[in-house]
């Protein structure tokens, strides 16, 4: 096989019906919506209803990328998820998955976990999968999905959100070959955290933007010193586009502008603002009306981007970031492929804004009660799958009658 053709196959992406405009939470939080929209650069973000989990975002995803047939969950020898979010200490989010998706018994299924950076692990890991022939062919569905909760009327409250992206790697990918050259930085740090008894996550806020900010440049170091010889030339002058894990847009301002400062000789104000409105603002559209979706964020703006731009970038390289607290970082690349452009124009993601529902700060507060509570409203028919009930500590899952007839 050839170790340089492997990448992104497939890519799905399913973000939940509900989401909560930041106005509506600045206004009954008594913050400026001048600090959410301009300070953090975020609009909305995503919620999860009560009758939704990693496990069920995760899945709604995944099916997406067997829509057009040209993957079947029979070519599947390789199932990750990676979640900070799962539903059990000791049951994976993957088996779940390999059930309702109707994987073959022939493949193996795991959780992975690392933050943020869970998402990446896993990619990284299926792409080495494939590398070294253990594949036979094979391909790996690698899934990212996540509910990102914080305390109510905590500031970090404005940063949450929940999405999930399922990806499918192998050998001859159909949207974009991965890099073989990556740039890995990590280093034990309390910027984020959630103990096992804890729903929502504590966060040293300030703290964890200057982690991110070590890490890439630390990454972006290592990176360019795998490139023999090589890694002097201005990464501005490279890529077309940069995408970063984004808890809020403007982390993603911060981490592009540390980029520009070290990339190398000339003015930094100036270079950054014009490297700005090309390269990094296309991809953040979409992060700006989910909020942080932890592994899935920078799969969800690889997304958004490919299925807008997808004709203009075709043959030219993508540059990403993906970072997870604690920490664990890497830069990477991906080569969008020609014939990309018409494939993610059907990712979806645009359509599934469109549908959304606006809640009020009652029922995005009900919502989180109920996520809770015993008493669990009904599924409204959103994506295939629902959480159907807990028996005991038992989770059980049904599709919906409507996917249930299309099936
Ligand atoms: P905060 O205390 O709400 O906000 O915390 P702030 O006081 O830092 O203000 C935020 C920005 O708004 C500032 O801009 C202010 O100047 C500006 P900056 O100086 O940063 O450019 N501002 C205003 N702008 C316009 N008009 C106004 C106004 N007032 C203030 N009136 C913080 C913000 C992000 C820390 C908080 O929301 C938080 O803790 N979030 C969660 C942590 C987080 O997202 N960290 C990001 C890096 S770590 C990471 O990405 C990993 C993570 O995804 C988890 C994982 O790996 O699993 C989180």
């Amino acid at each position: 096989m050839n170790r340089s053709d492997v990448g992104i196959d497939q890519l799905g992406v399913y973000v939940p019906r509900y989401a909560l405009p930041l106005d509506r939470l600045a206004e009954a939080r008594g913050v400026p919506v001048e600090k959410i929209h301009v300070g953090l650069g975020a609009h909305a973000m995503a919620v999860a209803p009560p009758w939704e989990d990693a496990v069920t975002l995760g899945a709604n995803a995944a099916a997406r990328v067997f829509r057009r047939g040209e993957v079947r969950p029979d070519d599947i020898g390789l199932l990750v998820v990676g979640t900070e979010t799962a539903v059990d200490h000791a049951k994976p989010a993957s088996i779940f998955l390999h059930d309702l998706l109707g994987l073959p018994s022939g493949c193996r299924t795991f959780e992975i976990k690392h933050a943020c950076y869970g998402g990446t692990a896993g990619v990284m890991l299926a792409a080495d999968w494939v590398r070294s022939g253990a594949a036979r062919g094979r391909k790996a569905l690698v899934v990212a999905t996540d509910i990102a909760r914080y305390d109510l009327g905590s500031s970090a409250e404005f940063t949450q959100g929940a999405g999930a992206a399922a990806l499918v790697v192998s050998e001859a990918p159909r949207l974009a070959r991965l890099g073989e050259t990556t740039g890995v930085f990590a280093k034990n740090v309390y910027d984020f955290w959630r103990p096992l008894e804890r729903r929502e996550a504590l966060v040293d806020g300030k703290f964890s933007v200057d982690c991110y900010l070590d890490a890439l440049r630390g990454a972006v170091a290592d990176y360019r010193g795998g490139l023999n010889g090589q890694g002097g030339a201005s990464l501005l002058d490279r890529f077309a586009a940069f995408l970063y894990h984004t808890p809020f847009p403007k982390m993603a301002h911060k981490a592009h502008r540390r980029l520009v400062e070290d990339d190398g000789p000339g003015d930094v104000a100036e270079r950054f603002e014009r490297s700005w409105t090309t390269h990094v603002e296309p991809g953040l559209g979409l992060a700006r009306q989910v909020g942080n979706t932890y592994t899935a964020s920078v799969y969800l703006c690889l997304a958004w981007l490919l299925e807008r731009e997808g004709a203009t970038l075709e043959d030219r390289e993508l540059a990403l970031f993906s970072y997870g607290s604690g920490c664990c970082a890497e830069f990477f690349t991906a080569e969008v492929l020609p014939g990309c452009a018409a494939r993610a124009a059907q990712i979806g993601v645009q359509a599934q804004l469109d549908t959304r529902r606006a809640l009020t700060v009652d029922e995005y507060e009900a919502f989180a009660r109920a996520a809770t509570g015993t008493e669990r409203p009904a599924a409204d028919g959103s994506g295939n799958w629902h959480l159907a009930g807990i028996d005991g500590d038992k989770r059980r899952y049904a599709r919906h009658a409507a996917a249930e007839r299309a099936a």
